[in-house]
């Protein structure tokens, strides 16, 4: 994070904006700065928090058992799967923001903190 105080407080300023206009309005990987840190787990673990999360955010499309069988190799239905396969996901959910696809549900700002705090902790299981 070394965007200047400006920037952050204009992406706060339009994504509250976006926020206010359309409930359900995603702001990409910006959002996860309207989130208050202190409001989200200290010990995230993947059995508490990850874990049911992938399964309803993911695991339909990227799993063993999805109808789609799994996308490219991307399985996010374990915790080794998951760990092996969270570069990808930083990219396609935080930078790209593309996935989950389409009309698909997003992942909501507060869930975004809390895969990037799984991650800082260093994947707890
Ligand atoms: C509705 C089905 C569906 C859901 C739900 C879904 N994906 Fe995907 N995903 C796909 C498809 C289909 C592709 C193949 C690439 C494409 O067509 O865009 C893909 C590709 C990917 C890729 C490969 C790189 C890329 O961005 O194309 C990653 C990583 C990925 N998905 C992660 C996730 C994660 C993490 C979630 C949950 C937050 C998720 N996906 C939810 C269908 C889905």
């Amino acid at each position: 994070m070394d965007r200047s105080r400006g920037a952050r407080a204009a992406t706060m300023l339009s994504c509250a904006a976006a926020f206010v206009a359309l409930a359900a309005t995603s702001c990409g990987g910006e959002a996860i700065d309207v989130v208050d840190p202190a409001t989200i787990p200290q010990n995230v673990t993947y059995t508490e928090h990850i874990a049911p999360m992938m399964s309803f955010y993911c695991e339909a499309c990227h799993s063993p058992d999805a109808q789609t069988g799994v996308v490219e190799g991307k399985d996010y239905s374990t915790y080794e799967k998951t760990r092996r396969n969270f570069d990808d996901l930083e990219e396609s959910v935080f930078e790209k923001g593309d996935m989950p696809p389409g009309a698909a549900r997003r992942i909501p700002p507060r869930e975004q903190a809390i895969l990037r705090r799984w991650k800082a902790l260093g994947f707890p299981q």
